[in-house]
């Protein structure tokens, strides 16, 4: 399986402290069963910005750890105007230096206009986005329907495996049920910050979701969506 969205990566940003802690980290993912994992950390404007290029070096370190899933660069990119400058400048990064960008609201997000009128400067310059973890924001709960107004317009969704286990509130959990069952769901991740959070639940998350969809659909999404993207390769709405 492919974790899409994990934050690993040691002082970058509110995940791991230190590199040890990072490597558990990484040693409970392989033994969830993720052999691949994207790591997204947070890239918000006067929050957290650290460069691409300091990423970079830190993934090469982890990667020389035995027994840990293969790592493969990301963000999650705080919704911006200048998003576009930010990926163009290697600051913010996209997925696997794809075309694919994994963007977060922020919670009291309250104007879809605001997200599309981002997400039609990110289509003109060729990027893809793929919005993390809809069922959390209060938007969506409220608003069901606007998540086709953002399919309408090319984007794809990532679910965290949490969600379903009501980690996130009841709301959260009933938006998700229902985006599966709508197969709005292109993705899932764990959205790990620290150990013994998420990796020991994955396993019940999955058998619930498998409750919910088809098997081949869950395949889709654990594995074959995320292994498209990493190859640079379109994924259109397949699912259903
Ligand atoms: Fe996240």
């Amino acid at each position: 399986m492919i974790d899409f969205h994990a934050h690993i990566l040691p002082e970058i940003d509110d995940g791991p402290k230190l590199y040890e802690e990072s490597v558990a980290i990484l040693h409970e993912a392989k033994t969830a069963g993720f052999d691949k994992i994207i790591s997204t950390s947070h890239y918000a404007l006067n929050v957290y910005e650290i460069p691409e290029y300091k990423r970079q070096t830190i993934i090469q370190e982890l990667k020389t750890e035995q027994d840990i899933p293969e790592i493969f660069l990301g963000s999650e990119i705080f919704l911006t105007h200048n998003i576009v400058d930010l990926l163009k400048e290697y600051k913010a990064s996209t997925i696997n230096g794809t075309n694919y960008v994994l963007l977060e609201l922020s919670p009291k997000e309250k104007k879809i206009t605001h997200v599309e009128d981002i997400i039609a400067k990110l289509k003109e310059n060729n990027y893809i986005p793929i919005l993390s973890h809809p069922e959390r924001y209060i938007l969506f709960q409220k608003n069901f329907k606007l998540l086709y107004e953002l399919k309408d317009l090319g984007v794809l969704f990532q679910s965290n495996y949490g969600s379903i286990l009501g980690m996130y509130g009841f709301f959260a959990k009933i938006t998700m049920k229902k985006m599966l069952k709508s197969n709005l769901v292109n993705f899932l991740g764990s959205d790990v910050h620290k150990k013994r959070s998420i990796y020991t639940k994955t396993s019940k998350a999955i058998k619930e979701i498998g409750k919910i969809i088809s098997s081949e659909y869950l395949e889709n999404l654990t594995t074959t969506n995320a292994q498209k993207i990493l190859n640079g390769e379109s994924l259109l709405y397949d699912n259903n």
